[in-house]
């Protein structure tokens, strides 16, 4: 997998202020709209699109447009949602498809438990989000589920990662060939023995939207 750990003051600002424990929900929210909208900026570096000429005001000018099919963007259930705005906003052509997704807690494995995308996503490039890369578990399965739907290339937002999740990423498409890439705003230490993303920032969607 392609990642691209974006180095930028503004991000390294927005994402201090987001690990730290005593930043409220709704500061947090805005941050994570903010920081989003920064990684988003480099994720679309790929982007398809098809040339135009518009006139100006004094000369006919070439230039480009966000080619048909128009990007997906994907948002993992529930903390995913937390990063949509920030993406739509850079892409407000974009269509959305949600994605839900739980472990089982027998098999350990990542399961589907809802999900709204079009059928055939021939042709389509996709950007899920989903704020924490920890494990792998459940970004792999969303892409494998994306691939077996006929997904062009997939680009993943994640605010942050652990090494963990980018190697088991990179065990489940060894060899695919199929274009993945992750840009993230920070690849951190380790995961501790809960899971959790160290030093990271907790839970993503407990700090999002409350314990519930
Ligand atoms: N999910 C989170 O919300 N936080 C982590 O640290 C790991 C997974």
């Amino acid at each position: 997998m392609e990642t691209l750990v974006v180095d930028h003051p503004l991000v390294a600002h927005k994402l201090t202020v987001l690990r730290d424990a005593n930043t409220d929900s709704p500061t947090f929210r805005r941050l994570a709209d903010e920081l989003v909208t920064l990684l988003a900026y480099e994720a679309t570096r790929h982007v398809r699109v098809s040339e135009v000429t518009v006139r100006t005001p004094v000369a006919p000018a070439g230039g480009v447009r966000l080619a048909h099919p128009y990007p997906l963007v994907v948002p993992i259930l529930r903390a995913g949602l937390g990063m949509l705005d920030g993406m739509t906003r850079l892409l407000p052509t974009a269509e959305v498809g949600f994605l839900g997704m739980i472990r089982n807690e027998s098999t350990l494995q990542a399961e589907t438990y809802a999900t709204r995308l079009p059928d055939d996503l021939s042709g389509r490039q996709v950007y899920v989000v989903d704020p924490m890369l920890a494990t792998g578990g459940t970004l792999a399965a969303a892409v494998e589920f994306l691939f077996e739907r006929g997904a062009e290339d997939v680009t993943a937002l994640c605010l942050l990662a652990a090494p963990e999740g980018i190697a088991h990423m990179d065990r489940v498409f060894a060899g695919s060939g199929r274009p993945i890439r992750l840009v993230t705003a920070a690849l951190d230490e380790r995961l501790n023995e809960h899971g959790y993303i160290v030093p990271g920032l907790g839970d993503a969607g407990d700090r999002l939207y409350g314990v519930v």
